[in-house]
């Protein structure tokens, strides 16, 4: 946060900031979708829809598993949340009581751990590295599990470092936290942007796993605030019940306009912005590894990239804060995703198109070059 504050200002000050700190997409919500919406505002579509969500989302999120990822999951199990964040929040809610502990990975999504403890549960955070491509493991879940841990938190494509959870070890997982007694929740956010592998969802593989979504990352919808959630049939009441209380509804407008994004036209979209965004790693791992970056692990999905910048400092935030005062490139330093090799990691999100990234590099060259680092 101090990074983009002070991003904020150098731009209020006239400088040029190349911003690649930022966690979503640059492309606008594509016009059907955006047009859906003023339809649903001209028709007056402006009260609460139920708190479950509207119908007709829900059914429709249901075919969209059926046809892209081949996945049956019944609409009766999909919740319509003010995003992942409120998804987030109702799992949570419904699972946690005071005390018991959560496992997640470091680095990882760092909102997680703030729920888990606003709801007085521990957030149980477990170093990975390179070689398990910075995800959890079935190993290391067995090996952290304790008598008051009651759930693991995934995320595959991983934020902050891209990577992915593979088919096998998904399966692996589920069976040994069902033999544990837990409760598995995986956090599918940027599924639709995997770029070198077919796309599958856990929900393939289970139904008594709890999976969050959102609109905001492949389908280009941050503002709208619109996710979902899929969960386990015994807790569907629950959790009905803890989002009349919470939120009462997810936004109407944004539902509306999320039957839109759900369209073969939309999807068309996604799916080229998707290409671009694959040309876009492809095309800053090769730049930055030729400056000297170390990425160790290829990410496969979502649009960040995780390096590792021990070669030039051993301390990624001076080194973040230095590269925007000097040279007006933002990034995020590993601290922002947990403590674990936080000084030695740095955040590249990208989310400009390639031209900006072109100048990113040469900025990067003319920022390491000088003081001797490459
Ligand atoms: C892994 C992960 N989960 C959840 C969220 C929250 O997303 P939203 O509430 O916009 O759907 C984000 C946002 O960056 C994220 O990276």
């Amino acid at each position: 946060m101090n990074i983009l504050a002070r991003a904020k200002q150098l731009e209020a000050d006239g400088y040029d900031v190349i911003h690649l700190e930022v966690g979503e997409p640059d492309f606008a919500t594509p016009q059907v979708v955006r047009n859906a919406a003023k339809k649903a505002i001209d028709e007056g579509r402006t009260h609460y829809t139920p708190a479950m969500g509207l119908p007709q989302l829900r059914s429709k999120i249901s075919n969209y598993y059926k046809e892209q990822l081949s996945a049956d999951v019944s609409a009766k199990n999909i919740l319509v949340t003010p995003g992942a964040s409120g998804a987030l929040q109702l799992v949570l809610s419904a699972i946690i009581d005071p005390g018991q502990k959560i496992l997640m990975a470091d680095p990882g999504y760092p909102c997680n751990r703030h729920f888990v403890r606003m709801l007085e549960g521990c957030a149980q955070s477990v170093a990975v590295s390179a070689d398990t491509q910075f995800q959890l493991t079935h190993q290391l879940i067995r090996e952290h599990w304790d008598s008051e841990t009651v759930a693991v938190m995934l995320a595959s494509p991983s934020n902050p470092t891209g990577t992915l959870i593979t088919r096998e070890e998904m399966q692996q997982i589920i069976a040994v936290v069902d033999e544990l007694g837990g409760v598995l929740i995986v956090d599918e956010i940027y599924q639709g942007l995997v770029y070198d592998q077919k796309d599958f969802t856990v929900a393939e593989y289970s139904t008594n796993v709890f999976v969050i979504n959102s609109f905001s990352k492949y389908f280009s919808m941050t503002g709208w605030r619109l996710g979902w959630l899929i969960a386990p049939s015994e807790y569907i009441d629950v959790i009905d019940r803890l989002a009349q209380n919470l939120f009462l509804a997810a936004p109407t407008i944004s539902q509306y306009a999320a039957l839109a994004a759900l369209d073969a036209e939309a999807i068309c979209i996604y799916e080229q912005q998707k290409n671009e965004l694959r040309m876009r790693r492809d095309f800053l791992v090769a730049g930055m590894t030729k400056l000297g970056f170390v990425i160790s692990v290829k990410p496969g999905g979502a649009f960040y990239i995780y390096a590792d910048v021990s070669k030039f400092t051993d301390d990624s935030f001076t080194f973040c804060s230095d590269l925007l005062e000097q040279v007006q490139v933002a990034i995020t330093p590993g601290i922002d995703f947990g403590e674990h090799q936080a000084a030695r990691y740095v955040r590249f999100a990208y989310t400009q198109p390639i031209d900006k990234l072109q100048q990113a590099l040469d900025r990067l060259a003319r920022f390491l070059l000088p003081q001797g680092l490459k």
